[in-house]
């Protein structure tokens, strides 16, 4: 009888167990960091290492790199640094760890995914002798060499003059200039919506490991540490 007991209690606690995670998060999905003082990681991104189901997919997947700089992939495998990630206004700031983020743009194609740039055409030209400062461009850090510079131009306004100049148009992309300048990227991601939750403090989330699509908002974790480790209470 006794073991009826306890075997109808394991049935129960099995079959009731995934009710319990409806009031948080889901286990393995506490914050995460790559290093200390890094940018928090949580849903709807998640680390390599946490299970599937505590990330929104696809896309959202980060991992640490051996620098313990949170490192976000954008199609086709353009790796970047996460600088910052603000969860209200659904940002993400990323920069190229090889400080030459101009080399890698080309490459980028944002159409299939989740993030979004904002669009601000800025023109490339490459020009062979030095341009003089002015606020009309930037010169842009990397690439370049001492026979060539590279110039951003935020609008094509100017251009009839310094094209005339001894500068050839290397391409228009539909990034800010100081994006060239400062190698920096800002992107953010309209799906999936969790502002409405964290505006609220509260967490956003997966409801259970199997409806991947439909998010929703838990009271927040708290965290309390003790000394076998953190334990985490709703
Ligand atoms: C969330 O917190 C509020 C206020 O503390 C409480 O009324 C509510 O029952 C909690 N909801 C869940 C699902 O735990
Ligand atoms: C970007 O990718 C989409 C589909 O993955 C493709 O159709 C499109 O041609 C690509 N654009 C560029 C500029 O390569
Ligand atoms: C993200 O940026 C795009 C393009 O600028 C904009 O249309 C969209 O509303 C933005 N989404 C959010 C959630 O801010
Ligand atoms: C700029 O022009 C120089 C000289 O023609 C060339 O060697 C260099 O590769 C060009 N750089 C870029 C980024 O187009």
């Amino acid at each position: 009888m006794q073991v009826r007991v306890l075997e109808m209690s394991i049935l129960l606690l099995l079959v009731f167990f995934p009710l319990f995670s409806v009031g948080h998060r889901l286990v393995g999905c506490e914050d995460s960091w790559c290093k200390s003082d890094g940018p928090v990681v949580h849903f709807p991104f998640r680390l390599s290492h946490q299970p599937k189901h505590c990330g929104y997919d696809p896309g959202f997947e980060l991992h640490c790199n051996n620098k313990k700089d949170i490192i976000l992939e954008l199609p086709p495998s353009v790796h970047l640094v996460v600088e910052k990630i603000d969860y209200l206004s659904q940002k993400i700031h990323l920069y190229d760890p090889d400080q030459c983020i101009t080399a890698k743009l080309p490459k980028l194609n944002l159409s299939q995914s989740n993030f979004k740039n904002k669009y601000y055409p800025t023109v490339l030209f490459n020009c062979s002798a030095p341009l003089a400062a002015n606020r009309d461009y930037e010169l842009v850090p990397c690439p370049g060499s001492s026979g060539y510079k590279v110039y951003a131009f935020p609008t094509d306004h100017f251009l009839n003059y310094y094209f005339s100049g001894p500068c050839t148009k290397i391409h228009q992309y539909p990034y800010a200039w100081y994006t060239f300048r400062k190698n920096k990227l800002q992107l953010n991601w309209s799906i999936p919506l969790c502002r409405k939750c964290e505006f609220k403090g509260m967490d956003c989330g997966f409801k259970d490991g199997i409806k991947l699509l439909e998010t929703h908002c838990f009271n927040r974790t708290k965290k309390l540490l003790n000394q076998k480790g953190t334990i985490y209470i709703s």
